[in-house]
């Protein structure tokens, strides 16, 4: 199959999808000879205008996994955003340590949808955003290395492709199934769909960051602590506040960190789909 151009496309709030996305594509372009473009969605100003792709593009597309699915406020933008008119694509989630459920095969679905033709997809353990004991450092040199051997499978198999293949058989329920129910350490669900981050007015110097980086433009940039609209609980602003001024105080929130923080502490490996 002739491929031209590589794309790295993805939204990632805090560059874990990012760095794996980038990692995949990148060695792809290499080992394909062509050259290589990033399109980062996360941050509203890039989601206004429709990409269309072709058959001579290559995509691969990331998102983390949120409550075993893609984020369901990022959902519409993947459906409505993204065009891709006969070019390839490889799906690729990051989740953190606990597992990917159905978003794996959700982003698959979404892509032949829209119509691209899946070719590799993966998903890859990284960090998990809630907590600083989850799977740390990850993705690690060995995750990076597991990746890169991927991708250069990966660029061989589209470059002996003589036709289009089925969509890429890949882990997940298909129908997809329902989003993960976050619990808490009593085993029961919990229910933390409207905490927001709160500030520490004594750290917080007014820089703004936090109003720039939250992906739902959530944050009033004259009022860094007031949160105006949605929060996805996405932690950009809580990793990239300067003065570590930002956090949740949410019991249910909490307590669902906590039992992740009791269950899902051993490493969990990626899992490539060719
Ligand atoms: C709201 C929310 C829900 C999440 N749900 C899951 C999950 O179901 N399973 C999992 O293993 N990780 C889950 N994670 C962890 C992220 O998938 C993981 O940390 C990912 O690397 C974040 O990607 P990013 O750095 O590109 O934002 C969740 C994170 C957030 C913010
Ligand atoms: S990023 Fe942190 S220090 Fe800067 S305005 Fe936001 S809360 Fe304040
Ligand atoms: S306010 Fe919520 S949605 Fe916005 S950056 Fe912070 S955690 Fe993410």
């Amino acid at each position: 199959m002739k491929i031209t151009k590589v794309k790295a496309v993805y939204y990632s709030a805090t560059g874990n999808a990012k760095k794996v996305v980038e990692a995949i594509a990148g060695t792809m372009a290499k080992e394909l000879d062509v050259p290589m473009e990033s399109y980062d969605f996360t941050l509203p100003k890039n989601r206004t205008e429709v990409q269309v792709y072709g058959p001579e593009d290559l995509v691969v597309f990331g998102t983390p996994v949120y409550a075993g699915r893609v984020p369901n406020k990022m959902l519409p933008v993947v459906q409505g955003n993204f065009k891709g008119e006969g070019a390839l694509a490889v799906p690729v989630v990051v989740f953190g340590n606990r597992n990917f459920d159905n978003g794996l095969i959700e982003l698959r679905n979404e892509l032949e949808n829209n119509g691209f033709h899946t070719v590799a997809g993966a998903g890859i353990a990284t960090s998990h955003v809630f907590s600083d004991v989850i799977a740390p450092g990850r993705p690690d040199e060995k995750d990076m290395a597991l990746i890169e051997e991927f991708a250069k499978k990966a660029a061989r198999k589209v470059s002996e492709m003589t036709e289009i293949p089925a969509p890429i058989a890949v882990r997940g329920d298909d129908p997809v199934g329902p989003y993960y129910t976050p619990l808490g350490t009593d085993g029961k669900p919990a229910v933390f769909l409207k905490a927001k981050p709160l500030t520490n007015m004594e750290l917080c110097d007014g820089c703004g960051i936090c109003a720039q980086v939250c992906p739902m433009g959530s944050i009033n940039p004259e009022n860094c602590a007031e949160v105006t609209g949605i929060c996805i609980k996405c932690q950009a602003c809580i990793k990239k506040c300067p003065k570590k001024a930002k956090y949740f105080d949410d019991p249910a929130f909490l307590s669902h960190v906590a039992m992740l923080e009791q269950n899902y502490t051993r490493r969990a490996e990626p899992e490539m789909f060719l």
